[in-house]
């Protein structure tokens, strides 16, 4: 199954979204975190609050589930995992020869997972997550232009904008699996419609990436960067909680 793209071939980039409530049907839960190895499973259970659990389960689950969809060679159980110096999770070479890039979010009420042949990052956040001081984190963390622009909005566009730039900024860090460290305030987004271009304010050249900024219902919203190194991507979305319905039926 080789996966990995030539040059100026379409790059396919699946997004798979899930309602973590699915695991409160009859004995999805259990089914589901039998599915889970040692490490996610003492994950699991160091967290304390039944919401961040479920969460942390459904998103795990959900991977595990679509990947096997995906490369039915190995079966949900059997999927291993390990994780850069930052704390990244990837598929290590041996169960595929070459095993696809992937990433995850979860956010109260949505576990989001994506698969590509090439690395790339997702983040959604539910837009009714109370946000105390918003001028202040986009003063840390935003471009000047960016907390300027946030400064003059009202709301609703004001929250709907912070979240827009947060999910890009959040997606673009995953992607390169890096975490904060390299700092948040040297870029900003141009966003139009569902696309987005970064810009870089030293200058440097943007070709590398491609985003995504995603509303997904009225409360939540995503973005997904992908170092597409200037290929043209296809994203395709799907709602999979039917599909894990079925899957845990299964098991
Ligand atoms: C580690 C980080 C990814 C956590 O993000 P988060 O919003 O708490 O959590 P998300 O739901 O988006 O993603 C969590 C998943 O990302 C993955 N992940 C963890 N570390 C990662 C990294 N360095 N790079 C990419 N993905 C990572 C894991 O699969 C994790 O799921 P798990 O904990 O269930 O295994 C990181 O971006 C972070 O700490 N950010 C700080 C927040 C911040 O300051 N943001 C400023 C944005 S403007």
């Amino acid at each position: 199954l080789d996966d990995k793209p030539n040059p100026g071939e379409e790059l396919p980039v699946t997004l798979w979204t899930l309602d973590p409530q699915i695991l409160s049907e009859g004995r999805f839960l259990e089914t589901g975190l039998s599915l889970l190895d040692s490490t996610e499973t003492a994950r699991y259970q160091r967290l304390l609050l039944s919401e961040a659990r479920t969460l942390f389960a459904a998103a795990h689950i959900l991977t595990r589930l679509v990947l096997s969809e995906r490369y039915p060679a190995v079966s949900p159980r059997d999927w291993r995992f390990d994780a850069n110096p930052h704390g990244k999770p990837f598929i290590p070479k041996g169960l595929l020869p070459d095993p696809p890039e992937f990433n995850l979010a979860h956010t109260p009420g949505l576990a989001i997972l994506v698969i590509a042949p090439v690395p790339l990052g997702v983040d959604a956040e539910n837009v009714r997550r109370q946000v105390r001081s918003m001028d202040s984190l986009a003063r840390s963390f935003f471009s000047t232009l960016e907390a300027a622009e946030l400064a003059a909005l009202s709301e609703p566009a004001r929250t709907q904008r912070f979240f827009e730039i947060w999910t890009l900024k959040e997606a673009y860090l995953k992607a390169g699996g890096i975490g904060i460290a390299e700092g948040l305030n040297h870029f900003h987004f141009r966003v139009r419609d569902e696309s987005a271009t970064i810009v870089f304010v030293d200058g440097r050249p943007a070709g590398d990436w491609w985003f995504r900024s995603l509303r997904l219902a009225p409360d939540w919203r995503a973005a997904v960067a992908v170092r597409a190194e200037g290929r043209p991507v296809s994203l395709s979305r799907s709602d999979s909680t039917p599909f894990v319905r079925q899957r845990l039926l299964e098991l």
